[in-house]
């Protein structure tokens, strides 16, 4: 059976390297935060070149942390894309704000800045982008708005810790920059896992002190925080993988090219466009299909695994219908909407057998 993403196989490629340092975590004692995670946030932050890399529980965690340093309150509104994963809009609702939901444009399926800017009112505090399938959002414009509407920036970098944008790295993009350590990213560990990234020392301390029991001194609580933590075992695992990102990105792009080839010269078929100046991560290998439910049956009839990311626009999401309805949040999103009918996401990471998957759709299509 093909695995929609092969992290079994990515065990077996390092499993000594693994197994030496989880054996070291342990036999250490230490399972949470110390030695093993205060190493990680270093090669994190000198990877990604920010000044400050904090780890935490999740993705999602690291949104909620990311909202509280940057002072969000109930009412304030924050532009969050339509096409995405639910966690930055959960977060802003979480916290009482209320997320706006900005288009995306219909090759890359990145926010797109023009929507960005028709959203901003007077209640707008902030934007979180989302580097989509792995690669940047169009940071130049994006940074421009944010600056001249005196707004902050969240950059959600959940699926895109190693892509580039004109040779600089993702998680350097926002005030605050996002990633998620869950299983199946590009880079990720044995469970729920989470980081932070900033250039600005006062926001760094903000956020540790939040993700800490709002304590710097042991059962001194200043703020009522929160408690969200990476574990030393999780820590040692992504020191592992981070030693052979670059390499497994290599690899990532070299499959993406294949499938390129292949689907490029296919009508009805358009692989997501990666835009000028961006290196992908390529966290998921996404089509646009013209005829969906005919290009399903091909994958049926050829035993590959697929999945939809994603089906419906977030604003259309039960949980946000009264929000939009109700409050205004805006929605008419023609592009996310196209997009939620036509995408289809293939198997891919750096393990991934493209040439066995083309030769199977070669046979039924
Ligand atoms: C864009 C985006 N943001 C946030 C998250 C949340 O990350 P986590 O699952 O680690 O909480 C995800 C996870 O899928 C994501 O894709």
């Amino acid at each position: 059976m093909i695995p929609f993403i092969n992290v079994r196989a990515q065990r077996e490629a390092y499993k000594s390297e693994f197994l030496q340092a989880e054996q070291q975590v342990l036999d250490s004692g230490c399972f949470i935060g110390g030695p093993t995670v205060e190493t990680l946030e270093a090669e994190l932050a000198k990877y990604t070149g920010s000044a400050h890399a904090i780890t935490c529980g999740s993705g999602t965690d690291a949104l909620t942390i990311a909202l509280l340093a940057l002072g969000l309150e109930p009412g304030d509104e924050v532009i969050v894309p339509d096409f995405t994963f639910i966690a930055p809009a959960e977060c802003v609702v979480r916290l009482g704000g209320i997320p706006i939901f900005a288009d995306i444009d219909s090759e890359m399926l990145q926010i797109s800045a023009e929507s960005i800017e028709q959203r901003i009112t007077a209640k707008t505090k902030g934007i979180i982008t989302v580097n989509l399938f792995g690669q940047c959002a169009p940071y130049k414009k994006i940074r421009n708005i944010a600056k001249s509407h005196g707004l902050w920036l969240i950059e959600d970098s959940a699926q895109a810790f190693g892509a580039t944008q004109y040779g600089q790295n993702a998680c350097t993009f926002g005030d605050i920059s996002i990633t998620s350590f869950y299983p199946a990213k590009p880079l990720g560990c044995y469970g729920d896992g989470g980081a932070l990234f900033t250039q600005d020392d006062g926001l760094a301390q903000k956020i540790r002190l939040i993700a800490n029991h709002g304590s710097r001194t042991r059962y001194v609580h200043e703020i009522c925080g929160m408690n969200s933590r990476l574990d030393a075992i999780q820590a040692a695992v992504l020191r592992v993988k981070l030693r052979h990102l670059d390499d497994e990105l290599k690899k990532r792009q070299e499959n993406a090219r294949k499938y390129d080839e292949f689907f490029n010269a296919i009508q009805g078929i358009t692989p997501q466009k990666i835009a000028d100046g961006n290196t992908s991560t390529y966290a998921q290998y996404t089509l646009l299909v013209e005829d969906r439910p005919a290009f399903l049956k091909h994958l049926e009839n050829a035993g590959i695994p697929y999945c939809i990311h994603y089906p419906q626009p977030l604003h259309e999401q039960p949980c946000f219908k009264e929000l939009v309805q109700v409050r205004g949040s805006a929605a008419n999103n023609a592009s996310t909407i196209k997009a939620c009918k036509k995408v289809i996401s293939l198997p891919f990471c750096a393990f991934t057998n493209v040439e066995e998957i083309i030769a199977r759709l070669k046979k039924v299509m």
